[in-house]
């Protein structure tokens, strides 16, 4: 079995420690500040939090995370899911049913685990109310008990239809609730910063913003090391820092590499910098289907203009070099297939350029 993990989250043995980060954390935690954890996806964010939370003695762990919700009952589901999730006790289940008993709640298991859940009703969850009876119910277990509540991809909820009304919802409950640490994870950036920064947002300087920036280069080195160690591999400094430099640092991507590196030696082998282009392909293969897909999605303009930031990087994008590297017309072309790159989270912006935000992805259109 492959020692490393990417594409979800990471603990224990999986986990390279980040302490300098998870003793500021667990302070924020023990002293009950609200914190906005934002940066980009796969840079370790809900990791760390979640470990820390874990650790953190005392508390019990609220994680509900809100990736690509799309309506208030469905927001309502996750949050029953988590508050089941708060305590694995048989009295714990009894009780959350009755606090909960106007949403008809009924007991199920989930299927990603086998664990027992708490569902409710699609049309109890959309009513008008029953976000308060569930913030209602978390308030409850706060006042009685350390919770660490943790909202992972909190932006998502803006884009409810009534996303602006559901966080004043949110806010007027968190505001009472003072204790209580409340970490909001975000990876999109720009929503993040107008949900806690802009003085409009009902969460207006509602949280801290936290950074938690790369995995320091030798310590993870050092932990990759150990992890490539258990299967006899050796694992050179400048494997490592191509690797590296090639994804831009995200801890996500380096481990994807390390275990399409894995995958393709064995035992006893030296992993050098000229089998890094192995593992793409090992990669590729993995992924076509999915990047294909991910294309036959877009339309031929859109498609071009991709490709050009693959090729020829996303620096002035309006400028007649683009649109002659994207073989198109005019610079509202190019606005229009952006809006569509950026809705669909394949490009973004950062640093002043647009960056396709996968980088293999990146690497497999610019080879098309
Ligand atoms: N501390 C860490 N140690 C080892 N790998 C990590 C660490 N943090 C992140 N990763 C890698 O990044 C991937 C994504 O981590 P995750 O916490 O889900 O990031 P985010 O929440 O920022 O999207 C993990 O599957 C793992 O491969
Ligand atoms: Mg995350």
């Amino acid at each position: 079995m492959s020692p490393f993990k990417y594409g979800c989250t990471v603990s224990d043995e999986f986990f390279c420690p980040r302490p300098e980060l998870e003793r500021r954390l667990a302070g924020h935690i023990k002293s009950g500040q609200h914190v906005a954890v934002v940066g980009p996806r796969r840079t370790g964010k809900s990791s760390l939090v979640l470990e820390t939370a874990r650790k953190a003695k005392g508390y019990s762990l609220f994680h509900v995370d809100f990736l690509d919700v799309r309506s208030r009952a469905e927001m309502c589901k996750r949050m029953v899911a988590s508050l089941s999730r708060l305590e694995a006790t048989d009295s714990w289940f009894s009780k959350m049913m009755k606090m909960l008993v106007r949403l008809r709640p009924t007991l199920s298991i989930d299927p990603r685990d086998g664990s027992p859940t708490i569902c409710i009703d699609t049309r109890e969850a959309a009513a008008l109310g029953s976000l308060d009876c569930i913030l209602d119910a978390l308030v409850a277990q706060t006042a009685r008990r350390k919770v660490c509540v943790v909202l992972d991809e909190f932006q998502d909820i803006m884009d409810l239809d009534d996303g602006e009304n559901v966080l004043a919802i949110m806010r007027s409950r968190i505001q009472l609730d003072s204790r209580t640490p409340y970490i909001f994870l975000g990876s999109v950036r720009h929503k993040m910063l107008d949900i806690f920064l802009d003085s409009r947002s009902p969460f207006y300087h509602g949280a801290a913003l936290f950074d938690v920036g790369d995995i320091k280069a030798d310590d993870f080195y050092r932990f990759l090391c150990r992890r490539f160690a258990v299967g006899r591999r050796s694992f050179p400094r400048e494997s490592f820092d191509a690797i590296a430099a090639a994804v831009r640092n995200t801890p996500g991507y380096i481990q994807e590499v390390s275990d399409a590196l894995w995958q393709s030696s064995k035992a006893g082998d030296t992993l050098q910098v000229s089998d890094i282009a192995k593992s793409l392909d090992v990669i590729f293969a993995r992924e076509s289907e999915h990047y294909s897909f991910a294309i036959r999605q877009l339309t031929a303009l859109q498609v071009q203009v991709l490709t050009a930031i693959s090729t020829r990087g996303g620096k002035e994008i309006y400028s007649g070099d683009f649109l002659t590297a994207a073989s198109v017309k005019s610079t509202a072309s190019v606005k229009r297939a952006m809006s569509r790159l950026i809705d669909e989270g394949l490009v973004y912006f950062t640093d002043g350029e647009y960056r396709i935000d996968n980088p293999f992805f990146a690497e497999w259109v610019k080879r098309r």
